[in-house]
């Protein structure tokens, strides 16, 4: 009898624990495939505010009709605050501004997210581009080009550089009136061609071209990726392979060994770009880095000097002051740029810091969630993406006049706080590799430009967009004029 009762209650037991584990783990389920969205089922921290627009589509039309002023991402701050939700290019997204968002993120490559650009983007870069290389190959490429593109390395790039640029500004002068925009990108494409793959017969017709090439690649980035003759993405990759041909020929052209792109190329067993369409994706990578961002900082660098004549006139004293002695000896340029190492100038180094504050090219970056964790008061899931602003976050930081170009800001800038809130090569694994070459150029482009010429903007109130890239809303007209 006892025995009866006993085996009825183990029986009861099991058969409610069954029911009960059978019900738990079902309504568990539930929550996590119906709303796997909506909040942590551990902490409960909820998702970002936000909407997730249209079933597959999300918000892509607004996304592609607004992100190129910033209005996107500005109109749902407005809304939801500096974190929100949303969807396009059919990724889950979280947006972030703040500086200390910002920062988790970037420094949590490789463990807590990992690069993801949108999946035009991906294509057109292909695999060996850094930008989207995962580790370990990323951090094993990394160590292979930083070699080449560190200051010391560079600095004997120089010469090249000044060659490329008097050469330019000579154009520049003597044409009645130039197109800054397409100038600036002309000269860093014959720069970067010149210093990245060595000294080649490059003319004026194939640089035109090749920038409007990489226009094109850029413009690409953004966009649906669907080959249909006609839209963005199908002309990007006929653009990528007519900026091939040219790289080909280069190096086949080219007579000096030691280059990047030379080495790249010349590479045999190389244990990260181990194909050739690896090493090709690589170089288009590189030369793109190199030609729209600093054009685009020596176009707002040299529009900003314009409406600013009191910042020209502190800078023309600091230069002249700094190359007094060398100048007596020999007054051509090309000479005395030379002779000193420019990077002391802390006057020049404060304008391109203040134009890289208001105009930070790359406005901003994408990764994926690798594993799910807490941002502020809200929950990162895994596999949803995460977008950062870099431009927004230059706006939001409170600095006095934030939106003023004031390059003494600078001096007194010693507080860690504002020298983080100020990221335009990115941060952590992922930071630009191009930051030496890409300062090198642009202070040695901004001493001559200001040693050499005068200049009066032609177009009023130049506007920029954003995105991809910042760039001119419509030309800007300038005229170049000798300094004598
Ligand atoms: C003013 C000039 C430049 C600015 C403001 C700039 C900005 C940036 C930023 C913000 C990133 C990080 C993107 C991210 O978080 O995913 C980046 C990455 C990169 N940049 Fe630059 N860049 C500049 C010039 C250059 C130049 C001259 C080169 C090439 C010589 C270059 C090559 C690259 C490459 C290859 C990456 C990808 C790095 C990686 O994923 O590990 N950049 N750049």
């Amino acid at each position: 009898m006892t025995y009866a009762l006993s085996t009825l209650l183990i029986t009861i037991r099991d058969v409610f624990l069954l029911v009960w584990n059978v019900t738990f783990k079902t309504i568990l389920h539930l929550i996590r495939t119906l709303i796997p969205s909506y909040r942590n089922q551990i902490t409960m921290e909820p998702l970002p505010p936000g909407n997730m627009g249209w079933p597959i589509i999300g918000e892509t039309i607004d996304f592609l009709r607004k992100s190129q002023n910033g209005d996107f991402f500005k109109e749902r701050y407005a809304k939801y605050g500096s974190i929100f939700r949303t969807n396009f290019l059919g990724m889950n997204n979280i947006h972030i501004r703040d500086v200390s968002h910002v920062k988790k993120v970037l420094l949590g490559e490789h463990h807590l997210v990992a690069t993801c650009w949108p999946p035009a983007m991906r294509r057109l870069l292909g695999s060996g581009a850094l930008a989207t290389m995962l580790d370990p190959d990323h951090r094993q490429l990394r160590k292979l080009v930083r070699p080449y593109l560190n200051a010391e390395v560079l600095s004997s790039a120089k010469d090249a550089m000044v060659k490329c640029v008097a050469a330019e500004l000579l154009k520049w002068k003597s044409a009645p009136v130039i197109d800054l925009y397409n100038a600036a990108k002309h000269l860093t494409m014959k720069c970067g061609c010149a210093v990245l793959i060595g000294e080649n017969g490059l003319n004026d017709d194939m640089i035109d071209e090749t920038s409007a090439n990489f226009i094109t690649f850029g413009d690409g980035f953004f966009q649906l990726p669907i080959l249909i003759p006609g839209s963005k993405y199908y002309q990007a990759t006929q653009a990528k392979k007519s900026i091939l041909q040219t790289v080909y020929k280069l190096h086949r052209e080219n007579t000096s060994k030691a280059s990047i792109i030379s080495q790249i190329y010349g590479a045999t067993e190389d244990k990260v770009l181990r194909t050739q369409a690896e090493k090709d994706n690589f170089v288009v990578e590189l030369l793109f880095g190199a030609q729209e961002t600093a054009a685009c900082t020596i176009t707002c660098a040299v529009t900003l000097l314009e409406q600013n004549p009191h910042v020209f006139k502190k800078l023309h004293d600091e230069i002249d002051e700094f190359y007094k002695d060398v100048k007596q000896e020999d007054d051509n340029v090309e000479t005395w740029i030379l002779s000193k190492d420019f990077r002391v100038l802390g006057y020049l180094t404060n304008i391109i810091k203040e134009t890289l504050r208001l105009f930070p090219p790359i406005g901003g970056g994408f990764r994926k969630i690798l594993r799910p964790f807490v941002l502020g008061e809200y929950w990162i899931p895994k596999d949803w993406t995460i977008t950062y602003s870099i431009q927004c976050m230059h706006e939001d930081s409170d600095m006095d006049n934030v939106t003023d170009f004031i390059p003494e800001r600078w001096d007194s800038i010693t507080q860690a706080a504002y020298i983080s809130d100020f990221l335009p090569f990115g941060a952590g694994p992922r930071s630009c590799v191009g930051r030496d070459y890409a300062l090198q150029f642009i202070k040695l482009a901004l001493i001559m430009l200001v040693s050499t010429c005068r200049w009066k903007l032609q177009t009023k109130e130049p506007t920029f967009t954003r995105v991809p890239i910042v760039k001119p809303e419509q030309p800007i007209m300038v005229k170049m004029m000798d300094a004598k």
